[in-house]
């Protein structure tokens, strides 16, 4: 959808739209210029707003159609809530209903008129960008494998303008996150006989920005490199496995870099403790930690960001065969580490040991972030609304908490701690590689923090719950959300850049 800024709506008289979208505040008095287009209209819209049964709250609507008296075909009176509550948020969230509202219904274009808006709990340019955001986030589709889609259910959307400020500044780098979160959705969505993890490089590669470096290796070098665990999950898939590194360089030459790290098991099948059918095929997005990696790289390099960040990627498929690893085998981690696999659909650890283990090695980070659909204990915890945060430092938990706020990508801290360590002891290995079935985000929490080297300030997300929404939100329909990019690109920007 294309996004336009206009300062005045008669500046850009070719873009009048035939919608029109005007706001009314709590308690559905119009407000801003609702005010002139309701008289050009002989009060029309207040006696639409009077009649509908609206109260003037966030992002909900009043439609007239083909009012007398104003041009526009359409008009949508939007509800903005108490104005003085009406933040960044809430601006993205009337964004997304009208992009919701208005992306099949037939109309091309649309007009959301901010002039006159005032008393808001944000300023007048970071609204308008913040509704422009919210519209394109939750425009996305993944339409490619329906081809008897009726006429009237593809979308018609193609253009908004929002009138009331000249282009905001922040509009440029919103645009960069958005571009992010739309690579993760199609990751996170496309079925795993076309996503597995050569091909999960190969869309990465061509969806990258200028200058993000792309990078990957096989098998053969994780053989050399000893990545046991890893190479334990891939052993019963025909597909190779593949370690993605995305970098980005726009700090200081030379600066340590940011370093995030994402599960990206392709598929789950749960190997050889093969997961029962039903909800089998939401696994295909059992590599959403690795998608929102690969995406926030995608905003990050998209907007220029001013620093040194690293994704690395852990792309495995979870296949049972003839060769596939059994319950009790032993594997060797590239940290020397050995592990009871005791259960084969607890992989995603086994993959992050070595891919945490090697990013460390590698990049020498002073904070690394992983990023994993590690546990369907985590949804039962916390449901779908809010991701699981474990960290090893309270300022970094801190740091990702209010970034996580300030997105609306969600997170609550859960705890760690010796007694859960102890939890995964094993009588023949180092450890094993799940705990008792109670606590089981935090036993694999607890596997993971084994594998991060002292000093290393480190968290871990559990993004089971959020990365697929199973019904349609503000900045989302239903299907992948795109959960971290937004997270990751306001961790990165409050805490590393210009700092
Ligand atoms: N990918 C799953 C976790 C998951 C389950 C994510 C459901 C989203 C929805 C993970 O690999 C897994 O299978 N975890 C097991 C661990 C258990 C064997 C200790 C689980 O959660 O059941
Ligand atoms: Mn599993
Ligand atoms: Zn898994």
């Amino acid at each position: 959808m294309q996004i336009i800024f206009a300062a005045h709506a008669d500046a850009h008289a070719d873009a009048t739209s035939a919608t029109h979208v005007v706001f009314a505040a709590k308690g559905g008095a119009l407000v801003g210029s609702a005010v002139a287009l309701d008289a050009a209209a002989g009060g029309a819209l207040a006696r639409a707003v009077g009649t509908a049964r609206f109260e003037g709250d966030a992002a909900a609507f009043v439609e007239l159609l083909a009012p007398a008296g104003v041009s526009a075909a359409r008009v949508l009176v939007a509800g903005l809530g108490d104005p003085a509550k009406a933040d960044a948020a809430v601006f993205e969230r009337i964004g997304g209903a009208v992009a919701a509202r208005l992306l099949t219904s037939g109309a091309t274009a649309v007009t959301v008129d901010l002039t006159g808006l005032d008393g808001l709990a944000v300023a007048l340019d970071e609204a308008a960008a913040r509704l422009a955001h919210g519209a394109t986030l939750r425009a996305y589709r993944f339409d490619k494998y329906r081809t008897t889609m009726k006429p009237n259910q593809h979308p018609t959307l193609a253009a908004l303008t929002v009138v009331g400020v000249d282009t905001p500044p922040a509009a440029a780098a919103l645009d960069a996150v958005a571009r992010g979160v739309a690579v993760t959705r199609d990751l996170v969505s496309e079925p795993a006989n076309i996503l597995y993890p050569e091909s999960f490089v190969a869309h990465v590669r061509a969806a990258a920005p200028d200058g993000l470096i792309v990078e990957a290796f096989g098998e053969d070098e994780m053989r050399r490199l000893g990545m046991g665990a890893l190479l334990g999950v891939s052993q019963g898939s025909a597909r190779e496995a593949q370690v993605l590194t995305l970098r980005w360089n726009g700090g200081e030459a030379g600066a340590t870099p940011v370093v995030l790290v994402g599960k990206g098991v392709t598929f789950d099948t749960g190997g050889i403790s093969l997961k029962q059918p039903p909800g089998m095929e939401d696994m295909k997005w059992d590599m959403g930690g690795a998608g929102a990696v690969a995406g926030a790289m995608v905003a990050l390099a998209a907007r220029g960001a001013k620093v040194n960040v690293v994704g690395v990627c852990g792309l495995v498929e979870n296949m049972p065969d003839g060769l596939a690893q059994r319950p009790g085998d032993v594997v060797r981690t590239m940290s020397g580490q050995t592990v009871e696999v005791i259960n084969t659909d607890a992989e995603g650890r086994l993959v992050l040991c070595d891919v945490l283990w090697w990013a460390q090695e590698t990049f020498k980070p002073a904070v690394i972030v992983d990023l994993a659909t590690l546990t369907g204990a985590m949804i039962v915890s916390l449901g779908h609304e809010h991701g699981g945060l474990f960290a090893n430092d309270d300022g970094l938990a801190a740091q990702l908490t209010a970034a996580g706020a300030a997105v609306g990508d969600k997170l609550w801290r859960m705890p760690m701690g010796e007694a859960y360590d102890k939890m995964i002891e094993s009588a023949i290995a180092d450890m094993k590689n799940i705990g008792p079935r109670e606590g089981g985000s935090i036993t694999a929490a607890q596997f993971i923090a084994r594998f991060i080297k002292p000093g290393v300030h480190w968290a871990h997300l559990d993004i089971a719950g959020m990365v697929w929404a199973s019904k349609d939100d503000a900045l989302w329909a239903k299907g992948a959300t795109g959960y971290g990019v937004r997270l990751l690109d306001r961790f990165v920007a409050d805490n590393f850049e210009g700092v």
